[in-house]
């Protein structure tokens, strides 16, 4: 993918926000259990007490809403709570669902007990997210029934939205947020933390690498996880490090400078925006 920025087109950044094709082996690198997973402490408590609280009582885990800036690791514990709780997991997203039928088809294959994870939820069509913030009742009879047969229905609106109700001019839905019970922000990470999430996956990629080096891709990983592990993996690819094997931190310094990632983190786009505010606008704001 590229990006048309001015008049060049720039291929897309290693700090790119969203997911590129390199990232598709990110999914070896994401850690199974929470006990596996550096960082987000708060989160990671809050979980644990909600995963054994709902395995006390036999339950499923209540509806829950991760949020926060993206390549932080919220599709990591989704299939965290996945495994901890001994489900399954089907990963979807807001704009992959384009109509209520699309919904239907995601929960009629649900076994008892699967997550639904929808990733960027707040993309969801408004007649699709109706729906879903429905409760979903097994018709009785049906609740032994798997796959396509078995039959859900919407209990009806007026049981989910007593206070909401249809009232001219008032949208039918809260927010999304009130439709979880557990709500975790995810924050950005420490360079600490991502120097150990790094180490972690040099060890599952078998590339050597010093403390100083994993810490020099830390600090310019912007805090995340999914910057940090992009790095790892072309610092490794490029030739100096290939020749002598091990990551130190001039190797890691000589290869972030070649791909053009200054000692902040920031790329030649970051820096050609930082330089337009400055420049024309003033120092902004813009
Ligand atoms: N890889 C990506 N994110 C991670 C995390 N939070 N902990 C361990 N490994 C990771």
């Amino acid at each position: 993918m590229s990006i048309d920025f001015g008049n060049d087109i720039y291929e897309e950044p290693i700090v790119a926000k969203t997911f590129l094709q390199e990232d598709a082996q990110e999914g070896s690198l994401r850690p199974k259990t929470l006990r596996e997973y550096i960082g987000q402490e708060k989160a990671k408590d809050n979980l644990a007490v909600f995963i054994q609280a709902a395995q006390k009582r036999g339950e499923a885990l209540d509806h829950v809403l991760l949020h926060g800036p993206p390549g932080l690791g919220k599709t990591t514990l989704a299939g965290i709570i996945a495994q901890e709780m001994g489900a399954g997991i089907r990963i979807t997203s807001g704009p992959a669902i384009e109509k209520p039928g699309d919904l239907a088809a995601l929960l009629t294959n649900l076994n008892e007990g699967d997550i639904l994870f929808v990733d960027e939820i707040h993309r969801l069509n408004r007649s699709v997210e109706e729906i879903l913030y429905r409760p979903w009742r097994l018709r009785p009879g049906h609740h032994r029934g798997q796959g396509p047969q078995r039959q859900l229905h919407p209990a009806g609106p007026a049981q989910v939205y007593p206070d909401r109700g249809h009232h001219p001019g008032r949208v039918a839905l809260g927010t999304t947020a009130d439709r979880f019970g557990v709500t975790l922000r995810l924050e950005l990470y420490t360079p600490e933390e991502l120097s150990r999430i790094v180490t972690r996956s040099a060890g599952i990629l078998n590339v050597e690498i010093e403390p100083d080096g994993a810490y020099e891709i830390a600090r310019r990983s912007r805090g995340t996880p999914r910057i940090a592990n992009r790095m790892l993996r072309r610092v490794r690819d490029l030739p100096r490090s290939k020749a002598d094997g091990v990551i130190t931190a001039a190797v890691a310094d000589e290869a972030l400078c070649a791909l053009e990632v200054d000692q902040l983190g920031l790329d030649s786009v970051d820096r050609r925006m930082l330089g337009a505010i400055i420049d024309h606008y003033n120092g902004g704001p813009v």
